[in-house]
């Protein structure tokens, strides 16, 4: 693929949009649903259905700069021991409101940082969701992992539980980058972690990549793509910086006057995906890379690729049970957010209460634009029409997208024939753009409060 900017496409770099893991998407929660909504929801679920299941981890051993997810320090190892508490009690709450112990098809533990835990305290976990989830049939556990916390123990721990994928924060190799945004780890150190999990059996490796970070260039990023792909991972996820130090005040550590501009953000994406792609990966969605045998490659290539909460996946189960501080979880009646404060959550979830503090209810027609804004991101081409009548509504059901997207046909960031539409390969980090015409919340209100989209 060559990409390309040609000047059309520059104002464009300066929107700010969603990334679209869910529809209505997390800034449209609010506090009207509450626990009591968020366990009506959870008692009304099929419980013979399996369900994916996230466990969130809210530790780290050291803030990075430009961390944009929910997560802490912890003063003292009794608090990781009582949230361990806490996410049994959860579990246990979820298991008793529906009735049953709920089959799971995929577990992905995310942060923060699983491998928070040492090999004793993943075990303890494991057994509290073995306990309270059926894991017979689970085709996937998937583990985020920082690669500086991965000894021999730890590594023994996680195969031992049958974790068989796992996505190791990788970010950029150049030590003055690193330095910038105060996490330090060498190549060799990346290296050592792949060797232990692939000597372990944890062979479905995955890397998270970033750009748009102080003291990157177009050269630099190339060549962290060209050293992550000399480690041979199967998938590469690569993430623009949001930088929101309103939201996430470490931030302000990090220094505003090195940060690329748009263009320069934009090129640096272009850089990663040619060196990857010139490496045999193929791009996947808007930010993902696979090998040709991967399961996602396979998925995006068979019109079976999706989007939830952890961004691109092949997972097809319609309801995501979140665990956690901050979790949220995905049902047939909507999305609900447990309380992103540990006391709060903590507190709640001992006491035998859901920990929801926000949600969206989602009615046919979100479930309707949900569905279009997934197929745009994940096929790149879209048949509105038809999805309309598939669905039971007229044609024109989506035609409040056709002026928008008209905006962007004119530019060649998609093409439009009839109510088809097709995003160009080389428009590809453009794709937020063309999912955000089908987004009816974002048409209605202002559009300043995101990130950056490319
Ligand atoms: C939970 S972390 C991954 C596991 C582990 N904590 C680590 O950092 O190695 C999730 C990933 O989100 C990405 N990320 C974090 N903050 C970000 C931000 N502000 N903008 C874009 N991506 C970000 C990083 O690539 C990071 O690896
Ligand atoms: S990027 Fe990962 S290790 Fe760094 S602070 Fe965020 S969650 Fe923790």
């Amino acid at each position: 693929m060559t990409y390309e900017l040609p000047e059309r496409w520059r104002p464009r770099l300066e929107t700010r949009l969603p990334r679209y893991t869910s529809y209505p998407t997390a800034d449209r929660f609010d506090a009207r649903i509450d626990a009591a909504v968020a366990a009506g929801w959870l008692a009304g679920l099929d419980p013979r259905l399996p369900v994916s299941l996230y466990v969130h981890l809210p530790f780290c051993h050291a803030l990075c700069w430009y961390c944009g997810c929910h997560t802490t320090v912890p003063n003292r190892i009794q608090r990781v021991d009582r949230y361990l508490d806490a996410l049994e009690a959860e579990m246990a709450l979820v298991a008793r409101t529906v009735g049953r112990a709920l089959s799971v098809a995929h577990l992905h533990f995310g942060g923060g940082t699983p491998n928070y835990l040492d090999g004793a305290r993943w075990r303890r976990l494991m057994g509290s969701i073995r306990r309270h989830f059926d894991l017979a049939g689970t085709q996937e556990i998937a583990v985020e992992l920082d690669p500086r916390l991965l000894d021999e123990e730890r590594v023994a721990a996680l195969a031992e539980s049958g974790v068989n994928r796992a996505s190791l924060g990788v970010q950029d190799f150049a030590p003055e980058v690193q330095r910038r945004i105060h996490r330090e780890q060498p190549f060799d150190l990346v290296a050592g972690a792949v060797e232990r999990l692939r000597e372990a059996g944890i062979r479905r490796l995955s890397f998270d990549l970033m750009y748009g970070l102080p003291g990157q260039t177009s050269e630099s990023v190339a060549r962290t793509a060209a050293q992550a792909a000399s480690l041979a991972p199967d998938r590469l996820a690569v993430f623009g910086y949001a930088h929101v130090p309103w939201m996430k005040p470490h931030q302000k550590m990090i220094d505003e006057t090195a940060l690329p501009g748009t263009i320069s953000r934009y090129e640096q994406a272009c850089a990663i995906g040619t060196m990857l792609e010139a490496a045999g990966y193929e791009a996947v969605g808007f930010d993902h890379y696979a090998r040709p045998d991967d399961r996602l490659a396979i998925a995006a290539r068979e019109g079976r690729l999706n989007r939830n909460f952890q961004g691109y996946t092949d997972d097809t189960a319609e309801t995501l049970i979140g665990i956690g501080a901050s979790a949220i979880s995905e049902l047939p009646a909507g999305y609900v957010q447990n309380n992103p404060r540990l006391d709060g959550w903590r507190e709640a979830v001992m006491a035998g209460r859901s920990a929801c503090v926000r949600g969206a209810a989602t009615d046919a027609v979100d479930r309707l634009r949900r569905t279009a804004i997934r197929r745009v991101l994940s096929d790149f081409a879209l048949d509105f029409g038809a999805l309309a009548r598939e669905h039971g509504r007229s044609e024109d059901f989506f035609d409040d997208a056709l002026a928008p997207l008209q905006e962007l046909a004119r530019d060649g960031l998609v093409t439009l024939v009839a109510r088809r539409l097709e995003i160009p390969p080389a428009a590809r980090f453009f794709a937020r753009h063309v999912a955000a015409c089908f987004d009816a919340f974002r048409r209605r209100e202002e559009r300043g409060r995101h990130s950056l989209a490319v």
